[in-house]
């Protein structure tokens, strides 16, 4: 017993010295392993995605002012089409000539407008060419208008004219003040705005993600079938 109690005494000397180098090399493995977690985590999305510029600088909030609403520019046609970005006849209206000093307006006039040009916009939310998308099944819907937080009035057209409705999908595109770069994912041609800010997949609002499984999640809220592949896929 008395000789077991003082094993441990005689080796209490040395272990601090062992476990001390154990200690710091788990240690210096573990800052080692973080590090390089944290560099490839920062350097990943930069290897992964291809980062292509717009054209010209756009500032949806002086537009909407100026404009009054979405539907100035991104209005449906009368067959119920919607033909996503305005071209330059929406614009000439009012840069005929060049008013400011801002340059972007100067590409606007000079490059495109004079030369009758349309111009070349990046899509963010462009999904592969297997899909099938409709707005007018979204922006008319009533289910739809309920989860973008719009209360449709009785009567009218429920939350076709309301931002907040094409916000639930794009997030804060239509009031910002300056064009922000595309990323495109250099394996899957993929948007960075379709498959997703966060790499493993995670999303806290609808407009963070829009892959098949964002789709197909939210139709299963409002659809009480599951639904034919075709429905989305022609
Ligand atoms: C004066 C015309 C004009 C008005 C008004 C306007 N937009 Fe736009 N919109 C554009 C142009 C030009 C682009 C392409 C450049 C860009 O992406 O910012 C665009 C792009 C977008 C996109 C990006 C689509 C994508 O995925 O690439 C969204 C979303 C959008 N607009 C929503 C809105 C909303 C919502 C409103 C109203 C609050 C609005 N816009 C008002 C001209 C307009
Ligand atoms: C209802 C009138 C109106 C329409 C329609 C309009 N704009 Fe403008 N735009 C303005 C005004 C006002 C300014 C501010 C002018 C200044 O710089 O003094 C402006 C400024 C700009 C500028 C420079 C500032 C910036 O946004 O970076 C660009 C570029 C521009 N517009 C692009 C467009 C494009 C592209 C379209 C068509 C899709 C368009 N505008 C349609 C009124 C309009
Ligand atoms: C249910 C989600 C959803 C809603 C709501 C929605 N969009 Fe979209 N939007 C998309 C998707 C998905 C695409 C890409 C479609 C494709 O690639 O075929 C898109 C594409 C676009 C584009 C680019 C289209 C092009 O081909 O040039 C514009 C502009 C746009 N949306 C504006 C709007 C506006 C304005 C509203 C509100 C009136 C709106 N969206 C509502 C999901 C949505
Ligand atoms: C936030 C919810 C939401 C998201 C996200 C969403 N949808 Fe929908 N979708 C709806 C609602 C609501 C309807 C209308 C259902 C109805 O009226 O029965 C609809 C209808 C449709 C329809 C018409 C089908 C029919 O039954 O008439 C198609 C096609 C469609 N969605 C494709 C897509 C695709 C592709 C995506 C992803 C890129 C998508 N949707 C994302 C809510 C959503
Ligand atoms: C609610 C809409 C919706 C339905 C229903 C749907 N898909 Fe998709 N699917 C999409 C969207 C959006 C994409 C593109 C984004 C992505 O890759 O996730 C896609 C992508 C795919 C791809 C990858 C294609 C490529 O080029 O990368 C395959 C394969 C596919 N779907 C098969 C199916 C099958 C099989 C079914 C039926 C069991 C089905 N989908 C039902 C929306 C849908």
């Amino acid at each position: 017993m008395s000789e077991e109690k003082s094993a441990p005494k005689g080796a209490e000397a040395t272990k601090p010295a062992g476990r001390g180098w154990i200690t710091a090399t788990v240690l210096g493995l573990a800052i080692g392993l973080a590090a390089s977690l944290a560099v490839g985590w920062a350097a990943f999305p930069r290897l992964l995605y291809e980062t292509r510029r717009q054209p010209l600088d756009f500032n949806h909030k002086l537009h909407v002012e100026n404009a009054g609403s979405c539907e100035s520019c991104h209005a449906f046609t009368e067959d119920g089409r919607f033909p996503g970005l305005p071209g330059i006849d929406n614009c000439v209206q009012c840069h005929a000539d060049i008013q400011g000093k801002d340059p972007s307006e100067a590409i606007l006039v000079n490059d495109y407008i004079k030369k009758g040009r349309e111009i070349p916009w990046l899509v963010y939310s462009r999904q592969p060419q297997c899909v099938f998308f409709s707005h007018a099944a979204h922006v008319f819907s009533p289910a739809m208008a309920k989860m973008a937080g719009v209360t449709p009035d009785e009567g009218a057209s429920p939350g076709a004219e309301n931002p907040a409705v094409c916000a639930a999908c794009h997030g804060h595109d239509g009031d910002s003040e300056h064009v922000r770069p595309l990323y495109v994912n250099r394996i899957t041609g993929e948007s960075r705005d379709v498959y997703g800010k966060n790499i493993a997949g995670f999303a806290e609002h609808i407009s963070d993600r829009m892959k098949m499984d964002a789709c197909v999640d939210c139709h299963a809220k409002v659809k009480p079938k599951k639904e034919a592949c075709n429905v989305c896929h022609k």
